[in-house]
């Protein structure tokens, strides 16, 4: 483990852990991009969402799902009955990872050895926060916080019982929905999308 987790672990809130996340060079990760990007959101949220990593927008600005998928994900929240207001948005590993293409900046999935370094600010957010309901955004959250491997499509949709009590959601990325090809399929998966979201929001109650 890497000497500086132990500080991560013992970090009181999410400011602190905030504060200290500024300067992580626990991975290679922290060398090309702009800076980490913390998750944000509501200190007393009973829900967590958990995406993959930043991207070029998020960088950029600082701030968890501000670009495009952030935008999907804002609307299909709202259209499920949620605030962002009333919860936690964060990722599995916080740096983002591209390969720079002229003046472009080309995502990279973060692979398993990312997902590991990050690992204890993601393990860290969620004691701090001590979530109810904590909801996966594609196959890289679902593996960081259930620790093995994912297939989403077998285990989206319904309440996954977590090692703390707490109840787990796996759903798709919305960066899927922005990729698909047709209308068809979009306003499908949108729809499904949009059920899972408030059937982790239900869980709530
Ligand atoms: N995709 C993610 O997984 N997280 C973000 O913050 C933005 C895009
Ligand atoms: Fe630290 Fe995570 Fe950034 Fe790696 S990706 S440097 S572990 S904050």
């Amino acid at each position: 483990l890497h000497p500086a987790s132990e500080d991560i672990a013992s970090s009181p809130s999410l400011a602190s852990l905030r504060a200290r996340a500024i300067d992580c060079r626990m991975c290679e990760l922290c060398g090309p991009a702009t800076r980490t990007v913390s998750g944000e959101g509501n200190p007393k949220a009973r829900i967590i969402f958990v995406g993959e990593q930043p991207g070029d927008q998020e960088d950029l600005q600082g701030r968890p799902f501000v670009g495009p998928a952030g935008q999907m994900f804002d609307r299909a929240l709202r259209e499920a009955g949620g605030h962002r207001a009333d919860t936690w948005i964060t990722n599995a590993v916080k740096h983002f990872k591209f390969i720079p293409r002229g003046n472009r900046r080309i995502h990279q999935k973060p692979d398993a050895s990312d997902v590991t370094a990050c690992a204890p600010w993601l393990a860290a957010e969620r004691r701090v926060l001590a979530p109810g309901v904590t909801v996966m955004l594609g196959v890289t959250a679902a593996s960081a916080v259930l620790g093995r491997p994912v297939t989403v499509s077998r285990e989206r949709s319904r309440h996954i019982p977590l090692e703390d009590g707490s109840i787990g959601l796996v759903t798709v990325h919305p960066s899927y929905l922005l990729r698909l090809p047709d209308e068809e399929s979009k306003t499908r998966e949108y729809t499904k999308f949009v059920t899972d979201l408030r059937m982790a929001i239900s869980a709530l109650a």
